[in-house]
């Protein structure tokens, strides 16, 4: 691969590379810019500015004023996401996970959350079928641990589930062809085809909550805007079908700790794992990417730069949540009053505490994790 090709952006929902422009995501998406006006309303429903909505961690939408509209009116929504089990869960996929918990206890509302061990199995050439499903179980562990209430949450394993999914998949398979999915995901001659009907199956809990409640809700996706395309091709077919358009709100990517591109299990050096040890956080954190220059005395005398520096986003997206101490942290960067192993040290012992307490209450979730589980 050549650096041009590295540096060219990148984002499907199996691969993002390169410098993401969001601008141009939400331009050639089609999505719209999450306005200041959209954040008021969000703020005035929900009683608190959520830090990453604060951060403009979210930043577009599809149809979240119309659900907002309808909320209003008296029509509920239920919440949506989920994830496809390859390995572990890194940091990056709790950021819509945390924002999920923040909706579903403002609006007290039901989430569906889909472990797509099929997706990961048809997809990934070296996974074994028994892998993706282990990783389904031990992925749950990570949602539980922050939080979610058992009674509003409903975790769909889908290869265990599949007897709940099927009739949906078939009805949203029948509508979409396969020039529509071969131009939203962009399919080979060369893809399997259990990839190529996969898509029906990600559609599906964006309309279970009718069948189990007979309820036509809306539903609401937080999730990053890599997982768009699905929502493309399952909003054309929803009102075929008799339902609400799904709505979304999507996020950016937290960035691996290299050079450019989203933090992805594939890349282990470069993420954070949940299930991470202490020295291993501290040797990758070591070795981030940062702002920095090429000596201290250099860095002390013309500062260094936060906005390329991973080691701040990181603060920034997850780390430090209070606005001041953020702004004197890019102060000091700035103005070359700290340097960079003094922010490395201080972010490792950050993550280092808040997996120590995540790890704990993950192990504690393999008692309850049952009562999580799709209730039909
Ligand atoms: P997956 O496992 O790739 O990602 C799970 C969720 O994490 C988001 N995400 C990130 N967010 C911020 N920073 C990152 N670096 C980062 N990497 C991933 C993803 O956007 C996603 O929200 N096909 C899906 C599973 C799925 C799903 C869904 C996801 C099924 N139904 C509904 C979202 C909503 C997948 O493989 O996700």
């Amino acid at each position: 691969m050549t650096d041009e090709d590295r540096n060219e952006m990148v984002v499907t929902p199996w691969e993002v590379r390169g410098k993401v422009d969001y601008e141009r995501l939400i331009r050639e998406f089609g999505t719209q810019p999450l306005t200041d006006g959209l954040l008021e309303r969000i703020v005035k429903l929900t009683g608190e500015f959520h830090p990453q909505l604060r951060r403009k961690l979210f930043f577009s939408h599809r149809d979240l004023d119309t659900t907002l509209d309808l909320y209003e009116k008296g029509v509920k929504f239920v919440l949506y996401t989920g994830r496809g089990p390859s390995g572990p869960v890194h940091i990056g996929h709790l950021i819509p996970w945390i924002f999920t918990k923040y909706l579903q206890d403002k609006f007290k509302t039901r989430l569906y959350f889909q472990m797509t061990d099929d997706e990961k199995f048809v997809i990934e050439e070296d996974l074994k079928l028994e892998e993706t499903t282990h990783f389904a179980y031990e992925n749950s562990l990570d949602l539980i641990a922050l939080g979610f209430k058992p009674k509003d949450t409903y975790i769909i394993f889908d290869v265990q589930d599949i007897d709940l999914l099927y009739d949906i998949a078939l009805e949203a398979a029948k509508r979409i062809t396969f020039s529509t999915a071969k131009a939203a995901f962009g399919f080979q001659e060369s893809t399997n085809i259990g990839w190529i009907f996969w898509p029906a199956i990600q559609a599906v809990p964006c309309f279970i909550h009718t069948k189990l409640t007979g309820e036509k809700v809306p539903a609401l996706i937080p999730a990053a805007i890599d997982q768009d395309p699905y929502w493309r091709i399952t909003r054309d077919i929803a009102q075929k079908l008799g339902y609400y358009k799904p709505a979304q709100i999507h996020c950016r990517f937290l960035s691996g700790l290299g050079i450019g591109g989203k933090m992805s299990a594939s890349e282990p050096e470069t993420s954070i794992f949940t299930t991470d040890q202490p020295a291993t956080v501290k040797r990758k954190i070591w070795n981030a990417f940062t702002g920095g220059k090429g000596t201290a005395a250099e860095q002390r005398t013309t500062g260094a730069d936060p906005n390329i520096c991973t080691v701040f986003q990181y603060f920034y997206f997850l780390f430090e949540e209070d606005d001041k101490k953020i702004a004197e942290r890019e102060r000091q960067c700035r103005a070359g009053e700290t340097l960079c192993g003094e922010c490395k040290t201080d972010l490792a012992e950050r993550i280092n505490e808040f997996l120590s307490e995540h790890q704990k209450k993950r192990e504690k979730a393999r008692n309850i994790v049952d009562k999580f589980h799709i209730k039909r």
